[in-house]
């Protein structure tokens, strides 16, 4: 009897059970007292909520994001690179661009005449396109239709070019107050705020050029598109987060990916060298075996590591006449008797000279000159395969020739091969990232207003007296109709 008191009285009280606890008195140490009864019926919090686990196959239940409607009103390269992943994984894209323009990309860099280039197919996959004049009335009707039926508004233009359209944030959250409103801008809130920003300005202004290059030479910018199409993933992941919140919230709200923020975030451990230096010199750094002071800011460190592990580019065969027969060697620790043997010096592994992480950072370039007249006298790849038979970390340089080629990164649909109407078969990086249960399909990008007519209808359901006024309108493109109308 005794054991059963405590139950009952939880079971009549329909009290939570975190306001419950106050007036609980302490339970008594019994076997029915330690069964939490009412917290076992909410394994997961959230009581009778959360849906049955599938029980269709692999991919059935659709895409990660399937059911979610972007409008797209993205350009060039960081905006789009976004878009294009959401797309990828199952969002709805609807790319909204200037009638008989588009995004300035279609013609940029053009190599097929007429053909949309690649610099706009390679970011645009995946997604529809409607060409909407956003400074005309029946624009803006449209994209008010457009607004009040997508999820995410995605946009990178200039800053203030949204509120001048008359899309403030006020009004976009008037008239879906659901909307989650993601913008990529050069620089978030501050003395920069209003500039236009491209990928290398991205660079300069967040750490990046300063810290790339060699010690003796200018700033560099890299190949990787950090600023744009890092910017672009920082924002994807931004929108992804704020629909988990909405789940909770039921509201929109705005996403702000600066690409100096982003360059910077992924510079990150050059800030961290920064703060590294008021305690003495940065002992990895090949600057430091050469005895060069250092000054009052990180310097640039050629292709030193950025970890703790020594690392450096060497030379290998054939690299007279072949630009990229290089490796990229890492003396990690762990594996320096290894590296001694394979490169014919054995007696390394005990010289108290050379034997401790410590001993071998003054003298990294003399050990890298001695590693690298091993690795010319083989291929990049045999040195690859030499070195990670026993664990050696190394990279070759693969040229994007090399990379193209890849059969293993075909395989995984890293990268596609891509047809499209004007231009033909193509190649593309596909998507980077692989979810087991959403498959990712990459389909060409579309035509400038392409999917017009299907998004007015069956996107956003306008009788066809609607759509003929929109088209008579010159909103959707003929803009000597759009003259004659004004
Ligand atoms: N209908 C009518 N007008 C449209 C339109 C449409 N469908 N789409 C765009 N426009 C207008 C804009 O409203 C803007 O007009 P406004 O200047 O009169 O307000 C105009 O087109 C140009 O937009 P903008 O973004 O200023 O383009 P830009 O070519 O001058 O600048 C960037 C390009 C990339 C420098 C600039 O957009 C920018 O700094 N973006 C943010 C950072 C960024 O993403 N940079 C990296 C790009 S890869």
């Amino acid at each position: 009897m005794a054991k059963k008191k405590p139950v009952k009285a939880k079971a009549k009280s329909k009290k939570p059970v975190a306001k419950a606890k106050p007036a609980r008195k302490p339970a008594p140490k019994t076997k029915a007292a330690a069964k939490p009864k009412i917290v076992a019926k909410k394994p997961n919090g959230n009581g009778s909520a959360l849906p049955p686990v599938s029980k269709k196959p692999w991919g059935g239940d659709g895409k990660a994001l399937t059911g979610v409607k972007i409008l797209d009103f993205t350009h060039v390269q960081s905006g789009p690179t976004c878009t294009q992943l959401l797309a990828w994984f199952g969002a709805d894209v609807i790319k909204v661009e200037r009638p008989g323009i588009g995004d300035i990309t279609r013609g940029q860099l053009r190599d097929v005449p007429n053909a949309d280039s690649l610099y706009f197919t390679m970011l645009n996959h995946n997604k529809r396109s409607i060409t909407l004049d956003s400074k005309s009335k029946q624009g803006m009707a449209v994209l008010e239709r457009l607004v009040k039926t997508c999820d995410v508004l995605v946009e990178n233009f200039a800053p203030g070019a949204l509120d001048r359209m008359g899309l403030t944030w006020e009004r976009i959250n008037s008239w879906n107050p659901r909307m989650i409103v993601a913008s990529v801008k050069g620089f978030g809130p501050g003395p920069y705020e209003d500039c236009k920003v491209y990928e290398n300005v991205a660079q300069c202004a967040g750490g990046s050029a300063s810290t790339t290059g060699f010690r003796d030479g200018p700033p560099l910018v890299t190949g990787a598109q950090i600023g744009d199409s890092g910017t672009g993933l920082h924002l994807a992941l931004g929108i992804v987060a704020a629909l988990f919140q909405r789940n909770r919230t039921g509201r929109g709200q705005k996403v702000l990916a600066a690409m100096q923020d982003g360059v910077l975030n992924l510079c990150r451990v050059k800030l961290r060298d920064q703060q590294r230096l008021k305690h003495g010199p940065l002992k990895e750094y090949s600057q430091f075996g050469q005895n060069i002071p250092f000054g009052s800011t990180v310097p640039r460190a050629g292709n030193d590591s950025g970890g703790g592990q020594p690392g450096w580019i060497l030379k290998c065969k054939g690299w007279e006449t072949d630009p990229n027969a290089y490796i990229y060697f890492i003396t990690q620790a762990p594996v320096w008797e290894p590296i001694c043997d394979l490169i014919g010096k054995p007696e390394w592994k005990t010289d108290p000279g050379y034997a401790t992480p410590g001993a071998r950072l003054p003298k990294l370039s003399a050990i890298f000159d001695t590693i690298e007249a091993w690795t010319k006298t083989k291929t990049k790849f045999e040195v690859m395969e030499a070195c990670n038979a026993v664990d050696i970390p190394v990279g070759p340089i693969l040229s994007m020739e090399e990379l193209a080629e890849e059969k293993s990164l075909r395989e995984t649909g890293t990268i596609v091969e891509v047809d499209h109407p004007t231009r033909g078969k193509y190649l593309s990086v596909g998507n980077p990232i692989k979810l087991s249960d959403s498959i990712t399909e990459v389909t060409r990008s579309p035509l400038l207003g392409e999917h017009t007519d299907e998004i007015l209808t069956k996107v956003l359901k306008f009788t066809p007296a609607e759509i003929a006024e929109i088209k008579a309108s010159g909103a959707t493109g003929d803009m000597a109709k759009k003259a004659a109308a004004e």
